[in-house]
């Protein structure tokens, strides 16, 4: 069972230490979930926003505590809208290292995943809007009773970032526009009510004005009068 463990002969005794715990672990781990040790998963972030006609990995990893024998494998899409999925490819992978052969059903769909590297992913290639959607990585191991284990990618296209861009742009301009427009237009309003309103004080003023500087004439000529009076007296 534990068959990559017990090939270790030679090996200090420390690391055959950490072996034996990481197999206690990898057992303990079996018995909590009682899944047998194979685990498939697409990855911490499994959406992607890509652009259309982009290419994107759809990425799939399986890993299992007690090793495998042909590993069956598959990558279908559910379609959003109806109930159904098709199919894009499928393989079946002899045992641990083995490249599998890997039968593709898709024409922009390629396997670039590595049994070395317990890699199953495939790239979408040149994405159309349809490509959106559920994308199911789903793997079986014989070894364990045929359990069932998937993990599901979701993939969302999205249009070019350069009309969003635009949009963005051209809201922001409008809005920018219509404030500025607001602003002027509260502007003029505040300046006409001002000088409607002061044209009653205006006279007033002028008035004001107009009766200190016929004072201050008055005082001039006053002063005038006193110096052309003096030298006269
Ligand atoms: C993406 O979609 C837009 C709008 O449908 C289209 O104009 C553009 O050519 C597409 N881009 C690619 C690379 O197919
Ligand atoms: C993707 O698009 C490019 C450019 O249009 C084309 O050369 C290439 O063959 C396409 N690839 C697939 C797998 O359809
Ligand atoms: C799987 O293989 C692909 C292609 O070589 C690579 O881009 C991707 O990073 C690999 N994924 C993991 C989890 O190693
Ligand atoms: C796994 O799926 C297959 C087909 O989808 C089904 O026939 C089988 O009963 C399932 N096995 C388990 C253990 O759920």
């Amino acid at each position: 069972m534990i068959g990559g463990l017990s090939s270790l002969p030679g090996v200090s005794g420390q690391k055959t230490t950490i072996a034996t715990c990481l197999s206690i672990f990898c057992l303990a781990l079996s018995g909590v979930w009682s899944v047998g040790g194979l685990e498939v998963s697409t990855g911490k972030v499994s959406t992607l926003e890509a652009m259309n006609g982009s290419t994107v990995l759809l990425p799939c990893t399986y890993a299992s505590c007690i090793g495998i024998k042909n590993l069956y494998f598959n990558w279908t899409k559910t379609e959003p809208w109806s109930c159904t999925s098709s199919s894009l490819c499928d393989a079946i992978i002899p045992m641990e290292g083995v490249e599998p052969k890997v039968d593709v059903f898709h024409e922009r769909v390629e396997f670039v995943g590595s049994s070395k590297t317990n890699n199953i992913s495939i790239l979408l290639w040149n994405i159309t809007f349809e490509d959106s959607g559920d994308y199911l990585c789903y793997a079986r191991n014989p070894k364990e009773k045929n359990r069932n284990h998937s993990a599901i990618f979701t993939l969302i296209v999205l249009d070019q970032m350069r009309e969003v861009d635009n949009t963005l742009t051209v809201i922001i301009v409008s809005v920018l526009g219509g404030v500025i427009g607001l602003v002027i237009l509260i502007m003029v309003i505040k300046a006409l009510v001002v000088r409607f309103l002061c044209k009653g004080d205006e006279k007033n003023k002028e008035c004001l004005v107009s009766s200190g500087n016929d004072n201050t004439e008055n005082g001039l000529s006053g002063a005038k009068g006193e110096k052309q009076g003096t030298p006269k007296a």
